[in-house]
């Protein structure tokens, strides 16, 4: 397996996963911003874009899923009860996906949106916005469909899973590297608290610091419809 962090100079993670034997591929989390770059490195390394997936429906950015699956065939796969238009896929809990020879397992972790998923590579754990490195704790659950009940709930799925998995998020600042599940568990205050009441009371503290999403009005209707409109307010 070939495992690769791309679009490195922005906020939003994306990964890309490659069975090097086959050269099937997938996409995790692509943004419509850095179109020209991932087609770029499907083209130079010669890979086949099996799967597009989106870990939930972003409110922050416009996904590429649906462009990719236009322009290369492959699928757009998301959790079987998203609200998305355009999905080609759509994943069901303990799915194993599979790119080429290589294993992806799905589980659903509602909270941050209620279409969350987590990817679980024999080596990476794939969190989007559910789990975030150390200190930043955990996507804000104040977004349409998200429910800070049920991310408290989800979080405690990662009791079973290994802690030798590296934690890959859908956002960080640039550079941050990425650490595994073990020392999340030590460093990452979401993950040491012992009561509901506590996640809430973090929650609304870190909400309330963050303000309005700015790109939200563009973002979430492109998601959620599969339609790029004709001006992005941040693109040339
Ligand atoms: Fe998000």
């Amino acid at each position: 397996m070939h495992f690769e962090q791309l679009n490195q100079s922005g906020w939003a993670q994306t990964y890309l996963l490659v069975d090097t034997e086959s050269k099937k591929a997938a996409l995790i989390d692509p943004v419509y911003d850095f179109m020209d770059e991932y087609l770029n490195v499907l083209e130079e390394r010669d890979l086949n874009l099996d799967f597009a997936v989106a870990t939930h429906t972003h409110a922050d950015h416009i996904t590429a899923c649906y462009s990719l699956r236009e322009l290369t065939g492959c699928e757009y796969a998301m959790w079987k009860d998203t609200a998305c238009l355009g999905v080609s896929h759509y994943l069901n809990e303990d799915e194993q996906l599979m790119i080429g020879s290589l294993s992806v397992k799905v589980h659903h972790v509602p909270g941050h949106t209620n279409d969350h998923i987590l990817l679980e590579t024999p080596t990476h754990l794939l969190t989007g916005d559910f789990l975030f490195t150390g200190e930043g704790g955990a996507g804000r659950d104040d977004l349409p469909s998200g429910r800070v009940d049920e991310h408290w709930r989800s979080l405690q799925k990662l009791d079973s899973l290994h802690g030798n998995l590296i934690v890959c998020t859908g956002h960080e600042p640039p550079g941050t590297e990425m650490k595994s599940l073990d020392w999340n568990r030590e460093h990452n205050p979401v993950l040491q608290m012992s009561s509901y009441e506590q996640y809430h009371a973090w929650q609304a503290k870190v909400t309330a610091g963050l303000g309005s999403v700015s790109k939200i009005k563009t973002a979430l209707p492109a998601n959620i419809f599969a339609e790029i409109p004709d001006h992005i307010p941040w693109m040339n």
